[in-house]
């Protein structure tokens, strides 16, 4: 039997209408924010990524789904959706319609990570990319949208962490800093660890290993580095966040592990998930837009792991789903009025009323079985000596009455759901 490749996942009819809800929350949140939805194509160029999200990272190194095409062209289905958001802002000249554009997105993204609860290889990211502005109120708006949609979603153990990796120069500085602070440390460093003082000595900071923890906690931090201009950014970011009433912790070891930010960086962790606890991340990237061959231009965003949220809200007994219902549900008394059921049914469909009947001849207690586990607000029930009479019983289910409706007046039951 052919099965679903490993690290994916079937989102099934009975997981649907928790999706849609968690779509709902995050679109209505957005739009509330005056960002507007955009889609771009699952591939791209191979070039996009590696350029916008560093070579040396190891989303880039290890985790992309990279193949070619028959015209021998590198393609890659996009791990992550900012680098193709910039693209698409360049390739259109949206900055040519709109001084600062807010754009959002719902999408899969795909990575060769080994699965684990939280980790998978296509996964579902919602995030907002805000480019145009140097502002520190939007790097405030994109954390506070973030953290506003995962309280929406009823989620308590959460944690703002926030950081500022500064402008290239000073980063630069710091990291000869902490060169030099590692020097004669390597050899005690973890096999990965010791690649990355090489390649991408940052992101030893994010090394789980003990070996580096150890050695990493005196290490000198990016914080103490900052220039004046990064300094107050932060500043302005953090009063705005305290405006806002999001609570926040600086964790100046937070480096992500994407090598376009600059400034501001932040994450919003769970403390219900376990290991994969990250369930948001963003940052300021001033940079990328030159770097992918436009116009300088500053930009901000994040974005989020819905299957991981998923399980967050699982953990928390968070989601108030909205149980799923149909509006009205038509059993039929005897089977010669098949005919009449599929009329009717189809009538109260193109009003747009959601209607269902039988198609598998059951008894009427099997159909009135099946009314309730649809939670089927109405049943018209049609047949016997009401039919003789050109007449129809509606049975309310919420109170158990019913009447007699004749059938030359559907617009009475039509109007039931008005509104
Ligand atoms: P990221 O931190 O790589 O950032 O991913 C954001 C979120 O996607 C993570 O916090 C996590 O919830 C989810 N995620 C990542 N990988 C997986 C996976 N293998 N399985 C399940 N969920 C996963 C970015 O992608 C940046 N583009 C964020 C950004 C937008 N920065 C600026 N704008």
């Amino acid at each position: 039997m052919i099965k679903a490749i490993t690290g994916t996942k079937d989102i099934l009819p009975s997981d649907i209408s928790k999706w849609k809800f968690v779509e709902s929350i995050i679109d209505k949140t957005m739009q509330g924010f005056n960002y507007k939805e955009v889609r771009t194509p699952v591939f791209e160029e191979t070039a996009l990524f590696s350029r916008g999200i560093g070579e040396a990272t190891d989303i880039v190194s290890k985790e992309m789904y990279t193949f070619l095409d028959k015209g021998g062209t590198s393609l890659t289905l996009r791990p992550e959706m900012t680098a193709s958001v910039v693209r698409a802002f360049i390739e259109h000249s949206l900055a040519a319609k709109q001084n600062l554009n807010k754009l959002y997105y719902i999408a899969p993204m795909f990575r060769q990570e080994r699965p684990q609860a939280g980790r998978l290889r296509q996964f579902h990211q919602f995030g907002a990319e805000a480019i145009g502005s140097t502002s520190p109120a939007l790097d405030s708006e994109i954390i506070i949208m973030a953290y506003d949609i995962l309280k929406s979603f009823g989620l308590k153990n959460i944690l703002v962490k926030i950081n500022s990796l500064g402008v290239p120069e000073s980063r630069e500085n710091y990291k000869a800093k902490l060169r030099e602070y590692l020097q004669g440390k390597v050899a005690g460093l973890s096999e990965d660890s010791r690649k990355r003082f090489e390649t991408n000595i940052l992101r030893i900071f994010d090394s789980k290993e003990e070996c580096d923890q150890k050695i990493m906690q005196d290490a000198p931090l990016l914080i103490d580095y900052l220039d004046e201009e990064s300094l107050k950014h932060f500043e302005s970011v953090k009063a705005l966040l305290k405006q806002a009433g999001v609570p926040f912790e600086i964790d100046p070891k937070l480096v992500r592990g994407l090598d376009y930010y600059t400034k501001t960086t932040f994450e919003i962790v769970s403390g219900s998930v376990g290991s994969q606890s990250a369930l948001c991340g963003g940052g300021r990237y001033d940079l990328l837009v030159e770097q992918l061959g436009g116009k300088p231009t500053p930009g901000v965003g994040f974005a989020a792991g819905i299957e991981r949220i998923l399980l967050a809200c699982e953990n928390e007994n968070s989601l108030n789903i909205p149980v799923e219902s149909i509006d009205l549900y038509i059993v039929r008394l005897d089977n010669g009025l098949q005919p009449n059921v599929f009329d009717l049914g189809l009538h109260f469909r193109r009003k747009g009323i959601t209607s269902e009947f039988d198609y598998l001849e059951r008894s009427v207690k099997a159909q009135m079985r099946e009314a309730n586990k649809l939670n089927a607000r109405y049943v018209i029930i049609l047949g016997g000596e009401e039919y003789q009479k050109g007449e129809l019983v509606l049975k309310n289910m919420l109170d158990g009455t019913q009447e007699n409706v004749s059938l030359d007046n559907m617009e009475y039951i039509a109007n039931k759901f008005a509104g």
